[in-house]
């Protein structure tokens, strides 16, 4: 087995302010990266998934954005209350929140993802 079954890629790109793009850090993808860390510990998953920073992920017009992988998911618009929400159902369950995929052909999923995590054994 791979050292991690999955990769979270949330992008903490600043741009200065007023850049017509934007960016994810001032729509709070640090907050957001932070919350996943801490549930994906609170889970005892942080074995085996690992959220990364990222750069720009190109998908800025949909910040928050992320990515996980290798599915290659992308979610855009990412709340902090939406991170429980992704890891159980999208990290652990392996399927895919319609409503935090952004609405446009190049960021959706190109088939059919069903793959569950292969949980660690429980400690204690
Ligand atoms: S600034 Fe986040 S995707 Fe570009």
């Amino acid at each position: 087995m791979t050292r991690f079954q999955r990769h979270i890629f949330i992008c903490i790109n600043e741009r200065p302010p007023g850049h017509p793009k934007g960016c994810c850090k001032e729509k709070g993808s640090e907050e957001v990266r932070d919350l996943l860390k801490a549930e994906l510990n609170k889970r005892g998953l942080g074995g085996i998934v690992r959220a990364n920073n990222a750069g720009c992920l190109d998908a800025c017009q949909f910040g928050v954005s992320m990515v996980v992988y290798p599915e290659g998911i992308w979610y855009g618009g990412v709340t902090k209350e939406d991170v429980p929400e992704i890891v159980e159902r999208t990290i652990i369950g392996g399927e895919i929140i319609d409503r935090l995929v952004p609405n446009d052909e190049h960021y959706r999923p190109g088939q059919t993802h069903n793959a569950r995590l292969v949980l660690p054994p429980r400690k204690g």
